[in-house]
């Protein structure tokens, strides 16, 4: 890949504080991760749709759709994965400085990816929240069928199966989707974000 040379940043003369004015809210990430099949996309929606309710601006980033298009390029490889979660981190960082909350659903398995996106953003721009449900449930699910495939060997590199997840070491939010209901996760979202006065 040729690096570009003799590019210069420029300053936008709306800055991400008088969009946030306007907005009337805090811009943040709402970083989920979890297994394939713990409920990533499910409980990052239902959380869009009670911020939209509630006049947060707010954009929802999910795996298999941005592999459709911005990232058609990349596959389940570590290295496809890293840059996958790269570009994500990068595309977030433009949302919070338009203003907006933007929820994103993706495994994201490695914490130094995880990591690496946190860096990107101040430390009041990044909420990491593990979507925790075991192996066994995500399993027993298989909303794809995926699980199945990849038992069978017709899927490579299968996150949980034949590829590692790493639990997250310090998430600001841990929701157990096997333990409480789509509902009571969401309002676990929202409490903590009012407490911490994002929202
Ligand atoms: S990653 O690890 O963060 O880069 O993955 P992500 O971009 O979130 O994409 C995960 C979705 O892709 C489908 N899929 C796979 N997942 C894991 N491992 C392999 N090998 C794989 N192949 C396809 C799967 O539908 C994932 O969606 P979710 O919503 O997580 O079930």
């Amino acid at each position: 890949m040729t690096k570009s040379t003799n590019i210069t940043w420029h300053e936008a003369s709306l800055s991400k504080e008088l969009r946030r004015q306007q907005n009337k809210h805090h811009s943040f990430v709402l970083w989920f991760t979890g297994l394939s099949g713990s409920g990533k996309s499910t409980v990052a929606n239902a959380v869009a749709q009670k911020l939209y309710e509630i006049g947060v601006r707010n954009y929802v980033l999910d795996g298999d759709n941005i592999r459709h298009g911005l990232n058609k390029d990349l596959g389940f490889s570590e290295e496809d994965r890293k840059e996958n979660i790269r570009r994500i981190g990068e595309v977030s960082k433009l949302f919070v400085d338009g203003g907006q909350v933007v929820l994103t659903a993706f495994i994201s398995p490695f914490q130094a990816d995880r990591e690496l996106v946190r860096s990107l953003l101040n430390e009041d721009e990044f909420v990491e929240v593990f979507v925790k449900c075991p192996l066994e449930e995500c399993e027993k699910r298989d909303p794809k069928g995926l699980y199945e495939k990849a038992r069978q060997g017709k899927i490579p590199e299968f996150t949980g199966i034949s590829s590692p997840y790493e639990e997250p070491a310090n998430p600001e939010l841990v929701i157990e989707t096997n333990q409480h209901t789509i509902e009571e996760c969401v309002n676990q979202v929202i409490e903590y974000l009012r407490n911490r006065e994002a929202i």
